[in-house]
């Protein structure tokens, strides 16, 4: 007996030597034959872009939207500043984005970063190379490459390829014609050289062109047997998931995920677009994006792991044998840590992703008190904290939603949930002279978009997408619910009455 308790004590001992004082435990996910511990890893930062795991040092290293790069200690959870790059500018989405860290076996370090910068009034997107050294110093900048940028739609991500390239997906910059034209920089997936200079074998002599017709990329990763897969926003529908294959068209802004080209022309017929191997309506705001590849957790090996920003989640997406296919996917954390940004995979399996809740859209309820954070998903033995199960994500099924709840898809994310908006981004649907007052101005604003219209003194930024691929019955839903609503008077639409306005706009499909 005396023994068996020595023993205990003994084994004890070593377990807790081992784990890490500071973790502070959230739950467990129980998925039947393992169990995986959420902890959280670091608090208080200020919008975390992209994680980088630092095989030298045993860290992360991340980068912040304003600028900053830090590196968390995982096992003291120390934060520290390694740089505050100097030039970044940084307004809603624009700033500090993505970036890769490079560490061959032999030759210099690296680290890629992927920011905007303002010159004359006009916004640029830049890759720079810095030297990373042994002990985390950030030396040399080197401009690579400098495309376009906009207020918004800069992507993006960069990873450094199997085959010792680097991959960077850039935004379209809010452009109609960049992403289709193979002459721009923008709206692509780059291949480069680690010095900046254009591949040999690139797939179009002399130019850094890879892949094409992309609005704005989030999440980029490449799975075992090399094959690329990017996560992506779409507008307001169709965010998709594409597999990268050299010199393919991904359609935008000609065609949106899985529907059909926007305009039946001839010169269409001639091109040919590869499709999405999942998209989402509604949109859930696909963010970064990890292949994991571990066999600590079984369940998940040859799996997407993904951040959600507006269905602030994580996305397991289980892939087929080849890789080509999803099979399954799996929702966590559903509105439970707010918005998710970036996830990496640290080479023991273990996985750590992060917060945005601090960024340019907030979402009810957040940010919470010490937002952004920085978590971690292990695999643990013994159940600790709240129990999470992982929910089956199912396609809509094509029955009729309510206004509510086509309004929580469609209009919230920018209009929120109580209608008020943004002040400066996102107009209130409150109390709205537009919303209450004549019919076909409102429909036509729902089935056509708006852009640069000042509304109550505001000149607003960011348009407004067009929602003409709604049925009419969704249509008249949604008008319903915002002129009952939000402190709004307003007549009702009927079915009748939005087919008509659709006969007159020339939105009849
Ligand atoms: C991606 C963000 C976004 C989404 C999603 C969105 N809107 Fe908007 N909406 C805007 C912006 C931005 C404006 C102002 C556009 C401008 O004039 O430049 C706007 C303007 C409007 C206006 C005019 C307001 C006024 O006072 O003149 C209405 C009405 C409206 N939106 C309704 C909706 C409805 C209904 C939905 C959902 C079907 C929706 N919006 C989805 C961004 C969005």
């Amino acid at each position: 007996m005396t023994q068996r308790i020595v023993l205990f004590l003994f084994i004890y001992s070593i377990i807790s030597s081992c784990s890490r004082s500071s973790d502070i435990v959230i739950g467990t996910i129980d998925l039947g034959e393992s169990k995986v511990l959420l902890t959280q890893e670091a608090d208080s930062l200020n919008v975390p872009w992209d994680l980088q795991y630092d095989r030298t040092n045993k860290c992360i290293i991340f980068s912040e939207i304003a600028g900053n790069i830090r590196k968390l200690n995982l096992e003291t959870k120390e934060v520290v500043l390694l740089k505050k790059i100097p030039d970044v500018f940084q307004q809603r989405s624009t700033g500090l984005l993505g970036m890769a860290l490079y560490q061959p076996k032999r030759g210099a370090h690296y680290l890629f970063l992927s920011y905007t910068t303002k010159q004359n009034d006009k916004i640029y997107s830049n890759l720079y190379r810095y030297i990373y050294t042994e002990k985390s110093e950030l030396k040399n900048p080197k401009l690579l490459l400098r495309i376009a940028g906009n207020t918004g739609h800069n992507g993006s991500r960069i990873i450094i390829g199997h085959d010792q390239k680097l991959y960077w997906a850039t935004g379209d910059a809010a452009s109609d014609h960049f992403a289709q034209d193979s002459a721009s920089l923008n709206g692509k997936i780059l291949r480069i050289n680690t010095d900046g200079s254009i591949p040999a074998d690139n797939p179009i002599s002399n130019s850094y062109v890879y892949a094409w017709g992309f609005r704005n990329i989030q999440g980029l990763t490449q799975g075992w047997s090399d094959i690329i897969y990017t996560s992506e926003h779409g507008d307001a529908i169709e965010d998709e998931l594409n597999l990268i294959r050299p010199l393919c068209n991904y359609g935008w802004p000609l065609i949106e995920g899985r529907y059909p080209p926007k305009n039946d022309i001839d010169s269409l017929k001639q091109l040919t677009f590869t499709p999405p191997v999942r998209s989402w309506t509604p949109v859930i705001a696909p963010s970064g994006m990890a292949y994991y590849r571990g066999n600590r957790i079984p369940e998940w090996r040859n799996s997407l792991i993904l951040t959600t920003l507006k269905s602030q989640s994580l996305r397991i997406l289980k892939l087929s044998e080849d890789g080509r296919k999803i099979t399954d996917e799996y929702i966590l954390f559903k509105d439970l840590l707010g918005r998710l940004r970036s996830v990496i995979t640290a080479p023991n399996g273990d996985i750590y992703f992060c917060s945005s809740n601090r960024d340019w859209n907030p979402q009810k309820g957040f940010p919470k008190p010490n937002d952004d954070r920085i978590y971690r998903l292990s695999k643990t033995g013994e159940a600790a904290g709240k129990l999470i199960r992982p929910i089956k994500a199912v396609e809509a099924d094509g029955h009729l939603l309510s206004g509510k709840q086509l309004y929580a898809s469609y209009c919230s994310s920018c209009h929120k949930a109580d209608g008020k908006g943004i002040p400066g981004t996102f107009p209130s649907l409150e109390n709205s002279k537009t919303v209450n007052g004549e019919k076909r101005a409102l429909a036509d604003i729902l089935l056509n978009g708006l852009k640069e219209k000042t509304i109550n003194g505001v000149k607003y930024d960011a348009s407004m997408p067009s929602f003409d691929f709604l049925k009419d019955e969704e249509a008249a839903a949604i008008l319903n619910y915002i002129r009952t609503g939000f402190n709004n008077q307003g007549s009702t639409f009927s079915i009748n009455e939005l087919k008509q306005y659709r006969k007159i706009n020339g939105n009849n499909k």
